[in-house]
């Protein structure tokens, strides 16, 4: 069965909490939060996220399924200071899905809600040497700006700046 791209609902709540810690601890290399600090999170909490992430032009969360099972997780927001450009967070596709086409299903459903929001740009963090996520960044369009800071999660390992300017595709 096609993998199915949707909007997080608030009844998504324990499946967002399963699928967000999974990804945590499969790729902790990968995000700037850590499985240490997210898992005290309490059920309420995962409900307020699951609720705020699913309505409005503030922040999104789009899970993928396949079988009703969630493979796959993605999201963004609109920083408070530069609110016409989407960053694109959280990124993860299960292993046992990967290379099938889900991260770029989740990569473009952010696209869609940027355009939908009126944004003029996607942009993203994604660590140095990360090679399947630049990759596939880079073939939907995105491009290396040159700007780097260190992973909020591990100083010792650098992230890239990539961006993808809406008006000029
Ligand atoms: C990065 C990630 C989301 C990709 O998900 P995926 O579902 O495997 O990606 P897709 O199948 O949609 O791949 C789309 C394109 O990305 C590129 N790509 C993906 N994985 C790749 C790999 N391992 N090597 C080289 N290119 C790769 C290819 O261009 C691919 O197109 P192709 O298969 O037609 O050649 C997944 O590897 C993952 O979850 N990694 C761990 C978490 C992570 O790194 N998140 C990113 C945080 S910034």
């Amino acid at each position: 069965m096609d993998p199915v791209v949707s909007r997080v609902r608030p009844s998504d709540a324990s499946e967002l909490k399963k699928i967000r810690l999974a990804a945590l601890l499969d790729s902790p290399f990968a995000f700037g939060s850590t499985h240490e600090a997210e898992v005290q999170r309490t059920d309420q909490d995962w409900q307020v996220r699951a609720e705020r992430s699913s309505a409005g032009s503030d922040s999104v969360t789009f899970l993928a399924w396949r079988d009703r099972t969630p493979i796959g997780i993605t999201g963004g927001y609109r920083p408070e200071h530069s609110p016409e450009a989407v960053e694109l967070v959280s990124m993860w596709a299960a292993p046992s899905t990967r290379r099938s086409g889900v991260g770029r299903l989740l990569v473009q459903a952010v696209i869609d809600w940027a355009i939908d929001t009126g944004s003029s740009s996607v942009g993203l963090w994604v660590t140095r040497g990360n090679e399947p996520a630049q990759r596939l960044y880079q073939s939907i369009g995105f491009r290396v700006t040159g700007e780097h800071q260190p992973l909020p999660s591990d100083p010792c390992k650098d992230e890239v700046r990539m961006v993808l300017v809406l008006d000029a595709r």
